[in-house]
């Protein structure tokens, strides 16, 4: 070991700082053999001070005086882990300003306040770093960053959402309800009180929107991507999955295309997707995450690993601090791009508007179960150049009032399918907005 230790400041003690904290200490060794110094926790701010997170906290400052912190010159980086968007703004826009590296998991906070972030730490010469951010320990933003650095990315499809993909390998499993499931992931602890974040499909676009950065240099923020969660699933999507040979899992898709002129433009969307059975991600179970990216030169890639959790995350968290650590020895803090393209070269790119997606789809109506509806559905369909590829009508349950006919198409354009869809809901025999599922195959 040569040189003193770099001071690190954590903000937020609750499960991922706790695991902060017992990485820091009980791999500690390991750490200074790598960096060749070591690393130290030097001060920690919460509000809550008192509750014991069995950890050992002996010789760290640790109270709620988190301008103290921020301030203090031991603390070389801040560790922002309270989550939400406006105080982790302010401490982290701070923390910069005063100087500090920053290190966060707040993808929600990057996804919205990104472009002012990075470009007040450029502007201060600090490092910004979030591989936590996105799936967790899996450390795919570093192989974006530099392990794929040579490629030009053709596409991305990440199940980036642990929450959700518990839920839907539950639902599949079980024929079980949406909320069934989701009170039983509320109460594992998997899913929030309000699960809106998750459920919503708002988690994973705050997720894309940073690989799209990564990818393509594209500067979005998540309200550019359209997002869709899997409240509208039902047990049926599963088995009619099953029966054409798919399973449904929640998403994040970004691709590269080229506009009329040559242009490029990018796809980015996150929706429950229907994708072949024997592809690598259709076997990605419960809580995990995983993101397939394919690059020009190196083909297909697939990243796999806890996308959440105290140890996982805080093993992406404590592999940032080391990076930022060798920065700030090198002399050459700030200088990494950290959205793998330099600052210059981030500019807004434009998006393929969602009528402009390709895709087979799988369509559920719910029609009164009276002669000639089929034919109606399937003629206005025809009439909107979208071919059928099946048709499944399951029988009318005891005591209801339509019976759902499920439709697999021939891949179609979006804005045909809507505005057949439109039509379609209108007549008086279809008695609920039709479920649409997408289906990706080129995996
Ligand atoms: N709630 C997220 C998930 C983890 O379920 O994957 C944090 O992004």
């Amino acid at each position: 070991m040569s040189g003193d230790a770099i001071g690190v400041g954590l903000i937020g003690l609750g499960t991922i700082g706790t695991g902060v904290a017992k990485v820091l200490d009980g791999n500690a060794s390991v750490i200074s053999q790598r960096l060749g110094f070591s690393l130290r926790l030097v001060r920690v701010a919460d509000l809550d001070t008192k509750t014991d997170r069995g950890i050992d906290l002996s010789g760290v400052q640790f109270d709620d005086d988190t301008a103290g912190l921020i301030a203090d010159p031991k603390v070389d980086i801040v560790v922002e882990l309270i989550g939400g968007y406006e105080t982790a703004r302010r401490f982290t826009l701070e923390a910069i300003a005063a100087g500090k590296h920053v290190v966060t998991a707040n993808k929600a906070l990057l996804a919205k306040h990104g472009k002012e972030i990075f470009e007040a730490a450029a502007k201060r010469g600090v490092d910004v770093a979030f591989e936590a951010s996105v799936g967790g320990g899996i450390p795919i933003l570093r192989s974006m960053r530099e392990g794929l650095a040579a490629n030009r990315i053709e596409s991305l499809h990440g199940i980036m959402n642990g929450t959700t993909n518990y839920m839907l390998t539950e639902m599949e499993s079980t024929g079980e309800a949406f909320e069934i499931v989701l009170k039983r992931a509320q109460d594992l602890g998997y899913a929030e009180a309000d699960p809106t974040f998750d459920v919503d499909g708002i988690d994973a676009a705050h997720k894309l929107t940073l690989l799209v950065a990564m990818a393509y240099g594209a500067e979005l923020t998540d309200d550019d991507i359209p997002t869709e969660g899997i409240r509208g699933l039902a047990p049926l999507d599963f088995e009619a999955a099953e029966k054409f040979g798919y399973r449904i899992k929640l998403l994040g898709i970004a691709k590269r295309r080229e506009g009329p002129n040559g242009e490029e433009r990018i796809e980015a969307r996150v929706h429950p997707t229907m994708i072949p059975r024997e592809s690598l991600l259709a076997n990605v179970d419960g809580a995990m995450n995983a993101i397939a990216v394919h690059g020009d030169a190196v083909g297909p890639t697939l990243f796999y690993g806890a996308g959440a959790g105290e140890m996982p995350t805080a093993s992406a968290v404590v592999a940032d601090l080391m990076e930022v650590a060798r920065e700030i020895r090198r002399g050459s803090a700030g200088r990494v791009a950290p959205l793998s393209y330099m600052p210059d070269h981030l500019e807004r790119k434009p998006l393929v508007p969602p009528g402009e997606v390709h895709a087979r789809c799988y369509l559920v109506f719910s029609a009164a179960d009276e002669p000639g509806v089929l034919g109606q559905i399937a003629s206005i369909l025809g009439e909107n150049g979208i071919s059928i590829q099946s048709v499944i009508q399951q029988p009318l349950e005891p005591g209801a009032r339509t019976v759902p006919v499920v439709v697999l198409t021939h891949p179609a354009l979006e804005e045909l399918v809507r505005s057949a869809l439109a039509e379609i809901d209108q007549l008086s025999e279809v008695l609920a907005p039709t479920r649409l599922v997408r289906i990706e195959e080129d995996l």
